[in-house]
């Protein structure tokens, strides 16, 4: 059944009916609509459009089809074209000629659109309590584990670092994330019912009385835009892969630091999977899966940008292509977050590889140039001497910590005896801005 059969001839063609139809993904707005008609219906008995009895009679029927939803009595499937057609056409069998008079001054471009903010707008804030969960269990591991370990650039040990202050990195990361989500909410929180299908509508409406029962701030400003702005998918989106982009180099370092050449954690067996021929195996497949479902995420930002990028003012078919990416980056995003605080709260952290790791590769040579500064060397000067000790080090397979005072001296008459305890490991943290990474 069709909502629009008034000014046609022939019947759909079936292979079109079927490339038209979003019922099969759009579903899953079934509360948003229902909650954006119950507005619209509000206001309709506001303004005179309705009488009491007859926005009484539609959102009674309204609710009860969301109660049958719920209840699972009324199923979410059937030949419908879109979630819109699907609560309209039930509504009116349940009711009779008065739900009929639901649709007055509205558009399904305008409804959609309201779904749409609603529901970016609740999973939204829903993503916000998955991320501060996240950041929450980051400091408290981070709290729990202020151990030295190495830190690096180019995949190359650089400086002692702590696994608390590697963690909290990430913790940073999350926290601009979040912020830049709230941002997202703050700019997408107007409403477009109202807007008709692109030009308003005759009737009297008041676009604020919806405005305000649905919780935005404000009706957006112009009708051609309200209809077909999907801005503020594309920020989401755009916020989402940067989240997942986090969360996969969060994902790297676990798979990395688990494996046998690190064995610096040990992600617990709830998140690990085992291997149908190598019995050894313990598969870091959480944090690969995170790291490889980063494509989709992206993929899907791309995939609306380019929708988007040619259409003409206002509403074109072209943008019922904006949900299934939008939904499936929710749920992948959801899921990710989730899993990534489980692993993080469970690992094992191995804190004895991570305290040897950074006895090898020179960790202290930049701290030895400092020692030497403090000694009036300049700094270029003292990198240099530094270079020929690391040298002289790697030919004789010893740390610097190894070398005796009367090795140091070779390389600067300036070394005394406390250069062992400026440059051992532990110590190297309490000096300076280092004391941060505690
Ligand atoms: N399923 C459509 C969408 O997602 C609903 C809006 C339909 N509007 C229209 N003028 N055909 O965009």
């Amino acid at each position: 059944m069709k909502l629009w059969g008034g000014r046609f001839r022939d019947e759909e063609n079936a292979l079109m009916e079927e490339f038209n139809k979003s019922f099969d993904f759009d579903s899953v707005l079934y509360k948003q609509d229902i909650n954006g008609s119950l507005a619209h219906i509000y206001m309709q008995v506001q303004v005179g459009l309705l009488n009491e009895e007859e926005g009484k009679l539609i959102s009674d029927g309204l609710k009860s089809i969301e109660k049958d939803i719920e209840d699972g009595v009324l199923c979410l499937d059937g030949n419908y074209e879109d979630i819109h057609s699907f609560v309209e056409i039930n509504l009116i069998k349940r009711i009779g000629e008065v739900g009929k008079k639901l649709h007055t001054g509205r558009s399904r471009n305008d409804q959609v659109a309201v779904d749409m903010r609603l529901f970016a707008k609740e999973k939204a804030y829903e993503i916000l309590e998955y991320i501060e969960n996240l950041k929450a269990t980051l400091k408290e591991v981070g709290k729990n584990n202020p151990i030295i370990m190495p830190g690096y650039t180019h995949l190359q040990r650089a400086q002692v670092v702590t696994f608390k202050h590697h963690l909290m990195a990430y913790y940073n990361m999350f926290d601009r994330d979040a912020r830049r989500v709230k941002n997202a909410i703050g700019i997408l929180n107007e409403s477009p019912l109202g807007c008709g299908a692109l030009a308003g509508t005759t009737h009297n409406i008041d676009r604020s009385i919806t405005c305000n029962k649905l919780g935005f701030k404000k009706p957006v400003d112009n009708f051609m835009d309200g209809v077909s702005d999907r801005d503020y998918l594309l920020e989401l989106m755009s916020d989402f892969s940067i989240i997942m982009m986090h969360l996969s180099r969060l994902s790297e370092e676990l798979i990395l630091w688990s494996s046998q050449e690190f064995k610096f954690i040990e992600i617990d067996d709830l998140y690990s999977t085992g291997s149908s021929i190598m019995p050894q195996k313990k598969n870091p497949d959480g944090a690969e899966l995170i790291r490889g479902k980063t494509g989709r995420v992206y993929g899907n930002l791309i995939s609306l940008l380019t929708v988007m990028k040619g259409l003409p003012l206002a509403y074109n078919k072209d943008m019922q292509e904006d949900k299934e990416g939008f939904f499936d980056s929710v749920n992948t995003l959801s899921m990710c977050l989730q899993i990534m605080s489980r692993m993080i709260a469970t690992l094992k952290v191995r804190a004895d590889n991570m305290k040897n790791a950074v006895k090898s590769g020179f960790l202290n040579a930049t701290e030895v140039a400092d020692y030497l500064v403090n000694k009036n060397i300049p700094f270029r000067d003292a990198h240099g001497i530094v270079g020929q000790i690391v040298i002289y080090c790697e030919d004789n397979d010893k740390s610097i910590e190894d070398l005796s005072l009367e090795e140091l001296l070779q390389f600067s008459d300036t070394f005394e005896e406390d250069i062992y305890n400026f440059i051992e490991y532990e110590n190297i943290l309490d000096k300076g801005i280092k004391v941060n990474l505690r």
